[in-house]
């Protein structure tokens, strides 16, 4: 049966476009996207849902971390969900959710993980700091999630070239571009396939 799987954006959805994009290309195999939630009432990957008829979501993050924490397991929990994809999702979640979904979480980050990532390195900031370090290479990581921020084992990564006239916003686009928007739907569609085995640290991609 078809995974079910949950998308949990925070912003203007782009990553979350291309799994849909890759959806209705058949390049997802073996999963169904079936709910967007968000915590920001406004945003625009909710429209992104509405308008490919996924279900939508609202859960505000104000207040406490593990109260919030405990109505989005519960929700996901409630719609029986195997994956949930963080795709510019800007809330840490707390152990409950790592917990409950051990395994079972990836996220997208736009950097080389283990450079410019954990507590602070999110959005535009990753960028600025790259650029700031002068590194010459930078890319995105699509990983699981346990407790560490940002520290969960590799599933895939691409490499991304700086250029010496990049602004953190042009670094930004290439970077969604040339590297989330390829690997996030690859590593879904390798999650959905059952191709993904997690050995220590290191993830091994089983062959068809
Ligand atoms: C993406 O670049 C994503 O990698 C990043 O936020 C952006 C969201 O864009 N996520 C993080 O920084 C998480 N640490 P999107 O809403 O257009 O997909």
């Amino acid at each position: 049966m078809a995974k079910r799987i949950a998308v949990l954006a925070s912003g203007s959805g782009t990553n979350l476009q291309a799994l849909i994009d890759a959806q209705k290309n058949g390049e997802i195999l073996g999963g169904e996207i079936v709910l967007v939630l968000s915590n920001k009432e406004n945003a625009y990957a909710l429209t992104r849902a509405e308008q490919n008829g996924i279900g939508t979501a609202v859960i505000p993050s104000a207040g406490d971390r593990e109260a919030f924490t405990k109505k989005v397991v519960d929700y996901l929990v409630q719609q029986k969900i195997d994956l949930v994809v963080l795709a510019g999702f800007m809330i840490i979640l707390g152990q409950q959710f790592t917990k409950t979904f051990r395994g079972r979480i990836l996220n997208v980050h736009p950097a080389l993980i283990p450079s410019f990532c954990g507590d602070g390195f999110y959005g535009l900031k990753v960028h600025e700091k790259a650029l700031e370090y002068g590194v010459k290479l930078t890319g995105a990581t699509v990983h699981f999630v346990n407790e560490v921020t940002d520290g969960g084992e590799i599933i895939l990564q691409k490499a991304v070239a700086v250029r010496e006239d990049d602004t953190p916003e042009t670094l930004q686009r290439r970077v969604m571009e040339e590297a989330e928007w390829k690997i996030l739907p690859q590593a879904v569609s390798l999650f959905c396939q059952d191709r993904l085995v997690i050995e220590g640290r290191k993830v091994k991609i089983l062959d068809k």
